[in-house]
């Protein structure tokens, strides 16, 4: 199958973890599009929002994420807020399929709300994190696919991914 599979979602859904996992079962590469900014920037996220502000970041976000939407036949992780831009949502429906990490958002803020690495939750206390969790819920529903994680270990989600891979990739023969 040429396209790409590109997993989206919140922060600490565990799109980096199980992409790479992912990548590396079914032998594709792997990009994480944050990893990426940072070192073709030489800065961390966390650095990038306080040095140049968010805008200057989702500028940068929706560049390199557009870019390397143009690969093919790679597992793809988005950063958390790349699946809301318009141009980055196009890009996606060229040549990937697109898998949402869904994950009640009491289970996200448990995860999230003391990472240091994540400029957008320090920003946003807890109620402005839910309502985040909302709004953005609706955007993320516009994947092709969704999978609701909370009773799911990790294999089984990864099983669930790569069942959609699988079954994309038969259905790209026909
Ligand atoms: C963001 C999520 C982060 C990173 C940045 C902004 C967001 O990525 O891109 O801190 O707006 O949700 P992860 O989802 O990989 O944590």
């Amino acid at each position: 199958m040429e396209k790409n599979l590109v997993l989206i979602g919140m922060m600490g859904s565990g799109k980096s973890t199980i992409g790479r996992i992912i990548a590396k079962s079914t032998k594709l590469k792997f990009y994480d599009v944050d990893k990426i900014i940072e070192n073709e920037n030489n800065l961390q996220i966390s650095e990038i929002f306080k040095k140049k502000g968010e805008d200057y970041f989702r500028d940068l976000e929706e560049r390199t994420s557009v870019k390397i939407l143009k690969s093919s036949k790679s597992i793809i992780s988005l950063g958390g807020g790349a699946f809301l831009n318009d141009k980055i949502r196009n890009e996606i429906k060229i040549n990937s399929i697109s898998v949402w990490l869904k994950w009640s958002s009491n289970i996200l803020i448990k995860r999230i709300i003391n990472s240091k690495t994540r400029p957008i939750v320090n920003k946003l206390s807890e109620k402005e994190l839910i309502k985040l969790i909302d709004n953005r819920s609706k955007i993320y529903s516009k994947a092709d696919y969704k999978i609701i994680c909370d009773k799911l270990n990790k294999d089984k989600i990864i099983k669930k991914i790569l069942e959609i891979y699988k079954n994309e990739k038969n259905n790209s023969k026909n």
